[in-house]
């Protein structure tokens, strides 16, 4: 009861972007799980994050959503307001990367994943703020950023992904400390290596690679993330805003 009240979000409308798989499904069980309406904005079907939500007795819905599009997350929360009348978490978690050293990746390529990183993560949280702002909701925003954000991850190269997240986390501090005249609370949440299917993919290697640096020795698991989420999501995190929760098995430490 206790917990519950501390880290509950019954009743709340939390948007998740992203959720069709990996971090984002497992996250949005865990917010329906809690309690949320949970509303899956992602470019591709959701029909298993979905499915996986009501088999354990949680609601939600997907509309279909380019976050890099102003129109089509503008549209996607007028269909949020219109059928659930309110925005009160957003997991703002929909993301790219690409394992290329920079005079082989092209400029567009970079544009590509700031785009989705940085430029959808900002278009999604402002189309979020001004729908709070008006309708006075005490929201909590949760951008997805990495420890890539504030490490270089060796020894593969990715350059524009670890720029794309060192700016969402300094986006994060710059919105907390914009909105608390209007009650909202902004927070990033920082992963290391987690096992998704964006990770899975990797080679072989480049994971050998990876497990002497991680002083815990394993990746983490996407459930492992779904506390982290909770608390920010919740009122347990009232005094919290502008903050990086790092969720990275002791990797940046060292
Ligand atoms: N997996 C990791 O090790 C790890 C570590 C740190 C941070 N992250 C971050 O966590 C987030 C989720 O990663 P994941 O591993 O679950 O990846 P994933 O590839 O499994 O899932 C990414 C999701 O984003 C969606 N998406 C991509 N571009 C989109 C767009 N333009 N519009 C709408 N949806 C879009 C995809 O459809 C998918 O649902 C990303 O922001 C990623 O950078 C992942």
């Amino acid at each position: 009861m206790y917990l519950e009240e501390l880290f509950g979000v019954k009743g709340k409308v939390a948007v998740v972007t992203g959720g069709s798989r990996g971090i984002g499904q497992v996250v949005a069980q865990g917010l329906a799980m809690a309690g949320a309406e949970v509303v899956i904005l992602s470019r591709s079907p959701a029909d298993d994050t979905l499915r996986k939500m009501s088999e354990s007795g949680g609601k939600g819905y997907f509309i279909k959503t380019d976050v890099t599009s102003q129109e089509s997350v503008t549209e996607a929360f007028r269909q949020i307001m219109e059928r659930s009348g309110s925005v009160d978490i957003v997991f703002n978690n929909a993301g790219i990367c690409l394992h290329k050293d920079t005079l082989e990746a092209s400029v567009e390529e970079f544009r590509q994943v700031v785009d989705v990183n940085l430029t959808g993560e900002y278009i999604v949280a402002r189309a979020a703020g001004m729908i709070m702002i008006e309708k006075g909701i005490k929201g909590s925003i949760i951008n997805m950023a990495s420890m890539s954000g504030s490490i270089v991850n060796i020894p593969q190269w990715q350059c524009s992904y670890n720029a794309s997240k060192a700016a969402v986390i300094h986006m994060t501090r710059s919105l907390a400390v914009e909105w608390p005249e209007h009650h909202i609370r902004v927070n990033s949440l920082s992963p290391g290596y987690i096992a998704t299917p964006m990770s899975v993919d990797t080679p072989k290697e480049l994971k050998e690679a990876w497990m002497p640096l991680i002083p815990m020795h394993r990746m983490g698991k996407t459930e492992e993330l779904v506390p982290a989420d909770l608390y920010l999501a919740s009122s347990a995190s009232g005094y919290t805003s502008g903050s990086d929760v790092v969720v990275d098995g002791a990797y940046t430490c060292v």
